[in-house]
């Protein structure tokens, strides 16, 4: 018996990173026994900014590379239904049906409208941005999901879902549950030059398709303590995006406790740390691109995967809408 039903996903923008892995990824699979698991490529979420012809051809291809990067870290899709958000109409009319039971100020207070159109430079955001939040209710309610396993900061992307549900029941008769976000361990992982996000378009992420080279090379080009002048230095492993990865991803917790306690007293040079930490990455990230090897060695998988997944949700997100119809007094058609 499951626990109950998850539903999570991302815009396909580009290939994911460790912080992906540590904010989420790991929760997904460590949860895929547990609950029936949803992930969906927000193909739509992925427009929101532009929709001009060249960006949705490239998000096409970016879709098919977020599907192997799940693949690889271990999302097992005989277990996690994978699937485009577009290719399920009822999302949409879900969408549309939310929208008439929020209100535009509320939308515009939600924190992250507001960074993004400060990050991209937008003036004056499309109905389809401001509607972001509602789009993602309704692709968490179309499967009626509990549990939302996002990162830190898609928390307030969950509020809205929270409050649609609420309005709707209240409205017109309990059909949605009201989901909890689940942030992972490590909500932030910080960046390899030390800003406090790691982000593929600021340049300091490690990337899950990584080679074992690039990974060495961008070990060795990380930020540390820049006091720190020479290797017998006393020095503070807290904050160093060095120990932070240490931390997240060697398992030899031994080993680090070696390292900071070295550290401290000015008995470890950054080389060493460096390299140790290389090692763990790269010992991490082995099994991960056996696994996309795997898949990519196989040009059907992926549309194999992503038929299966459409054809599992496909119903269920008709029969909520159907439900949500019925609720409100329209009728089922
Ligand atoms: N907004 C999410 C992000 O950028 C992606 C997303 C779209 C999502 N729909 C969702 C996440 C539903 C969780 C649930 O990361």
């Amino acid at each position: 018996m499951k626990k109950g039903r998850i539903l999570t996903g991302d815009r396909p923008t580009g290939p994911l990173h460790l912080g992906h892995y540590v904010g989420t990824l790991a929760n997904r699979v460590r949860l895929q026994d547990e609950y029936d698991v949803f992930l969906l490529v927000a193909d739509y979420h992925a427009l929101t900014r532009t929709a001009e012809k060249e960006h949705v051809i490239a998000t096409r291809q970016f879709s098919r590379e977020l599907v192997l990067d799940y693949l690889s870290v271990g999302i097992d899709p005989d277990k996690t239904t994978i699937y485009v958000q577009s290719d399920v109409p009822t999302v949409a009319e879900l969408h549309l049906i939310f929208s008439m039971l929020t209100t535009v100020p509320r939308l515009e207070r939600v924190p992250s409208l507001k960074e993004v159109m400060d990050a991209e430079h937008i003036e004056n955001p499309s109905y389809g941005l401001l509607g972001y939040p509602v789009l993602q209710a309704a692709d968490i309610l179309h499967v009626k999901a509990n549990l939302v396993p996002v990162g830190k900061d898609q928390e307030s992307h969950v509020e809205v879902t929270r409050e649609l549900a609420r309005r709707f029941n209240y409205l017109y008769g309990e059909v949605f549950p009201e989901p909890q976000a689940l942030i992972g361990e490590v909500p932030t992982l910080m960046g390899t030059d030390g800003r406090p996000k790691m982000s593929k378009s600021l340049g300091n992420a490690i990337l899950l398709s990584d080679d074992a080279a690039t990974v060495e090379q961008k070990v060795r080009g990380m930020y540390t303590d820049p006091s720190r002048i020479r290797a017998d230095i006393p020095a503070n492993p807290e904050g160093n995006p060095v120990f932070q990865y240490h931390d997240a991803f060697n398992p030899d917790k031994a080993q680090v406790e070696d390292l900071k306690d070295r550290y401290r007293q000015g008995k470890v040079g950054d080389v060493e740390v460096k390299k140790k930490l290389a090692q763990a990455l790269n010992a991490f990230l082995a099994p991960v691109r056996e696994r996309r090897a795997f898949y990519a060695a196989r040009p059907h998988a992926v549309d194999e995967i992503l038929a299966a997944g459409v054809a599992k949700v496909g119903p269920i997100s008709q029969q909520t809408v159907d439900e949500a119809r019925e609720a409100m007094g329209l009728g089922r058609r």
